[in-house]
């Protein structure tokens, strides 16, 4: 355990802190958590879901792999997601992907990683689906760029397209899915238009996002 060492003083110096400044900072957490916000983020390090959005403990529910995804046969991420919108009932659902992400850029020049090229083979498909957009963009930075923005895209749909966003829907709770992205460079998150509040928008959503997305390069 010696490895930890700074992890554990670490540790014990946050606590301390944390009850300087509000010594009823643990119990109070110790009841039920209150969050209306669920995050579906990239595992990457520099994207610290809690920290870019100053959300504290308590605040903010968190499901992180790497690139963001949302797989239909994802117990883990599934579980997440039920539990967050029937149990904790947030409002929010928010898909948040970032410029220079590893995993999408290993997508994107099919680079051979291991078994991480399976988990990540839906990028591929979404590269492979607009290839003609992505190809016509100058640069490589920029056709990763926007391969971010369509994964986030394509993400939120695919949360929309759950039983668990849809029977929600259908019984009139409020809750929306929104994509981000997160630009490492300023430390900014940029909103993709990508809010959906009800079953019957994903299409429009989606369709609109996307073209939006896609025709950036023409509009600037
Ligand atoms: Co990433």
């Amino acid at each position: 355990m010696r490895s930890l060492t700074a992890l554990f003083e670490n540790n014990r110096a946050w606590a301390a802190g944390r009850l300087r400044h509000d010594p009823e900072f643990f119990s109070r957490l110790l009841s039920q958590q209150r969050v209306a916000h669920l995050w579906i983020g990239c595992s990457d390090s520099r994207v610290p879901a809690n920290e870019i959005v100053g959300m504290a403990p308590g605040e903010l529910f968190v499901h992180r792999n790497v690139a963001n995804l949302v797989v239909q046969t994802d117990l883990n991420c599934l579980s997440v997601l039920q539990y967050a919108v029937e149990v904790l009932r947030v409002e929010h659902v928010i898909v948040c992907g970032h410029y220079g992400c590893g995993g999408i850029q290993a997508a994107y020049r099919g680079e051979r990683l291991g078994l991480i090229d399976n988990w990540l083979r839906p990028v591929r498909f979404l590269r492979e689906g607009a290839a003609e957009q992505l190809e016509a963009l100058p640069t490589e930075a920029e056709r990763h760029d926007r391969l971010c923005d369509l994964n986030v895209i394509e993400q939120v749909a695919n949360v929309c397209r759950t039983t668990i966003l849809q029977d929600a829907w259908l019984r009139s709770q409020p809750v929306a899915v929104h994509g981000l992205v997160y630009e490492l460079d300023d430390g900014l998150l940029r909103d993709l238009g990508m809010s959906v509040a009800k079953a019957n928008e994903v299409a429009e959503r989606y369709a609109r996002a996307r073209g939006r997305v896609i025709g950036r390069q023409a509009e600037e």
